[in-house]
């Protein structure tokens, strides 16, 4: 995927609903009357009420069911009252989206938003979705076959976040120049790990032997288990001095066949997502980083493109959103909006994740990680406030 930093203006026409206006401006959408090309469909209007098909990858990945689906439909709520949402998970099957995605479109969908798990396959579903005049907004990952909108992260700028703090932890330990990494990358059918992985490699290679590295099928927990302990056992666990996980899910994986290979000094592990889980391994120190992506404003976007496609207007974006625009796989130009991710250590769990308001100090802090420095600091401030 190429992305090119020109913002193109994109204009958001027509009456949409006071309501609906008030919630754009709040989340940096602009809209205006006039110009700009239609999108497709259109047909449909907030003042009745539609329905928004959203179709995500898969369960095994906690942001999923924990964070897009409600905050997705919390914003589709504030901008059109009257819209349901019907919604579907492919728990990583390819087919199974697919056959979701037609049962939407036979329901009579108006707008489609769609989290793919095969990025090339779901360029059927996509081009089915158009013919029925249905149009459709790539959620996360950028799905093949001429979609709408694309509202993602700037998936390569997270590789790159990723591979700069394994360099960062290797040389704070002082094993910058020894051993070997292993690189843990996500599905294949994602094209978010392609940019993942090409964004690490810009800043791993030749700084870093890299002795093992596997594309991971599904994105899978149990195959990065798996693939590390091929690597314990081709490697040597003494010679591992770090390792890139894609996300947060693997992570979990590989910490887990490096403490059944014996590795009480874990190496640094990175990661993504800063799922619950992820953020508890780092505070307690058996995870170095992950890459925090704040849901909200994606699911937010998602929701105002989904509204302005189904109503026959455009998407502008604005404000801290500002539209690009992308090529998918298939050389279509396609606007987007990319937002920023952010590297989480254990130094600054504090200032992302809990002041965002993604987690409680409660939720982080369960008897299990009573003991870390972050939790016996807020247990700390709590018994001052009592006294
Ligand atoms: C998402 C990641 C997620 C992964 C596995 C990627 O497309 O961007 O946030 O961890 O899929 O579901």
């Amino acid at each position: 995927m190429k992305s090119s930093n020109t913002p193109h203006a994109f204009l958001y026409r027509a009456a949409i609903g006071a309501a609906a206006l008030a919630m754009l401006a709040a989340t940096g959408c602009g809209a205006t009357t006039t110009g700009g090309e239609a999108a497709e469909g259109g047909d449909a209007s907030v003042e009745e009420g539609f329905d928004i098909g959203l179709l995500l990858p898969e369960s095994k990945t906690a942001r999923y069911e924990k964070f897009d689906r409600p905050y997705f439909e919390e914003a589709v709520a504030e901008l059109c009252e009257k819209c349901e949402v019907s919604y579907q998970n492919a728990d990583q099957d390819t087919s199974k989206q697919q056959s979701q995605a037609e049962a939407m479109l036979t329901e009579g969908i108006d707008v489609m938003v769609l989290d793919a798990v095969d990025a090339e396959a779901a360029a059927s579903v996509v081009q089915q979705a158009k013919s029925q005049g249905v149009p459709v907004v790539a959620y996360d990952r950028l799905a093949q076959g001429g979609v709408d909108y694309y509202v993602s992260f700037d998936n390569q700028t997270v590789g790159r976040t990723q591979g700069t703090a394994l360099i960062e932890a290797l040389e704070a330990e002082g094993t910058a120049g020894e051993g070997e990494i292993v690189m843990i990358n996500g599905s294949p059918t994602d094209p978010n790990a392609a940019d993942f992985k090409a964004g690490a490699h810009e800043v791993l290679d030749g700084q870093v032997e890299i002795g093992a590295e596997y594309d991971t099928a599904d994105w899978s927990p149990d195959k990065a288990q798996q693939q590390m302990e091929q690597a314990i056992t081709s490697i040597g666990a003494d010679d591992i001095t770090g390792v890139y996980s894609a996300n947060d899910g693997m992570a979990a994986g590989i910490i887990a066949a490096l403490k059944s290979a014996g590795v009480e000094d874990l190496p640094p592990v990175t990661g993504q997502d800063a799922e619950l889980a992820g953020i508890q391994r780092i505070i307690s120190g058996d995870q170095y980083m992950t890459v925090y992506k704040a849901i909200r404003p994606e699911a937010e976007v998602a929701a105002a493109m989904a509204v302005a496609a189904a109503t026959g207007e455009e998407y502008e974006g604005g404000g801290e959103h500002m539209l690009t625009e992308v090529e998918d796989a298939d050389g279509n130009t396609v606007p987007a909006v990319l937002l920023e991710p952010v590297a989480v250590t254990e130094d600054n769990v504090e200032d992302t994740v809990i002041s965002d308001g993604f987690y409680s100090i409660e939720e982080i802090c369960t008897d299990a990680y009573a003991d870390t420095e972050l939790c016996e600091q807020a247990d700390g401030g709590d018994e001052d406030e009592d006294k």
